[in-house]
């Protein structure tokens, strides 16, 4: 049966999908559209906040982005997706919110003191990016979502979240929103090639839309095993990136050379050398990304914009209603 709980969940389009979206978020939200009332959301002012000197990335990838969503799966006439730029009411919402957030809260936020060391190389001392979080948790409270699947980096976010929504309960003495819970995704976190976290900012990553020569060419770069420098040294599957990458996308629907436990077993008795093993992955990867990009093609601009302007219409008519509630009890009508 069709739970009727809430979910939402964003991501904000500066870059292509890649493995790590679909491994870390996707493939979750594939599952949980099955059981949840689903809003999906492009978080493009969130992009903003730290593209503003490039803007026309934001606009690409948001295309791009919902193409891959919807090739993967997430199916439009079951989850709401949406564009947070296409519904004012998150803005006006975390206007109200903001005048209720100390700053300290802000400033003492574990992810913005990480990003302000990281991202030296973009100017993000600005107003809004401080004020991240205060939109996240308007995102999240207009809907009255309970469920936000978010990774692990994200926790300090929701915890302001439901710190905001506190607040707020206790100054009016009005419970208007539902704190929401995380849910973190079961599957660790793939890494990229270079053994790092798969991100766009270290260029490590595998696109969803990656061409099977660019795959070839990548996955032929990936680290294996430093032990194993020869064919017939024994390796170790448990601590090698590519194995891990076998054990993520080996269908057994499909017929292979070898299954997960040979590649395993001839990979540690030195009778399966690493540029092998790879070559096998990357030709799993292509058929197995294949299928996504087969998918790609069915959709195209136009489309993209008609779905996400039917999901904008859905969103509003949830946002529209809390925001009005909202600004009743602040006093703002
Ligand atoms: N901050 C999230 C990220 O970078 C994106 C995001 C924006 C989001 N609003 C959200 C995620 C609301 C969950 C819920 O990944």
């Amino acid at each position: 049966m069709k739970n009727t709980s809430v979910l939402l969940s964003g991501m904000r389009p500066t870059g292509p999908m890649h493995l790590g979206h679909l491994v870390g978020a996707l493939n979750n939200w594939l599952k949980l559209q099955e059981s949840y009332r689903c809003f999906f959301m492009v978080a493009d002012w969130h992009a903003l906040m730290s593209e503003y000197k490039d803007p026309q990335i934001i606009k690409n990838y948001t295309i791009d982005n919902v193409i891959d969503w919807l090739s993967v799966g997430i199916d439009p006439n079951r989850s709401v997706i949406f564009k947070q730029s296409d519904v004012e009411e998150h803005l006006e919402l975390a206007m109200i919110l903001a005048t209720i957030t100390p700053l300290s809260w802000l400033q003492r936020c574990p992810t913005y003191k990480e990003q302000m060391k990281q991202l030296k190389l973009k100017d993000i001392s600005n107003y809004a990016f401080l004020g991240y979080p205060v939109l996240q948790a308007a995102d999240i409270l207009l809907y009255k979502a309970e469920v936000v699947p978010i990774g692990e980096d994200q926790l300090p976010h929701l915890e302001l979240a439901r710190e905001i929504a506190r607040r707020f309960h206790h100054l009016y003495k009005r419970e208007v929103f539902v704190l929401p819970s995380s849910l973190l995704t079961e599957e660790s976190r793939l890494l990229g090639i270079d053994n790092r976290k798969m991100s766009k900012s270290y260029n490590n990553y595998i696109a969803l839309s990656e061409k099977p020569s660019d795959i070839k060419r990548k996955v032929l770069s990936m680290i294996t095993d430093p032990k194993k420098i020869k064919k017939t040294d024994s390796g170790n599957p448990k601590i090698c990136n590519v194995y891990t990458y076998h054990r993520i996308f080996t269908d057994d629907k499909i017929k292979q050379k070898l299954s997960l436990k040979e590649i395993a077993s001839s990979c540690q008795e030195g009778r399966l050398g690493c540029v092998e093993c790879k070559g096998m992955l990357a030709s799993k990867l292509i058929v197995f990304l294949e299928g996504i990009q087969q998918k790609r093609r069915f959709y195209n601009k136009e489309l993209v914009l008609e779905i996400l302007a039917k999901g904008a219409q859905r969103a509003k008519e949830v946002a529209s209603s809390t925001l009005k509630e909202v600004k009743s009890i602040v006093g703002i009508i």
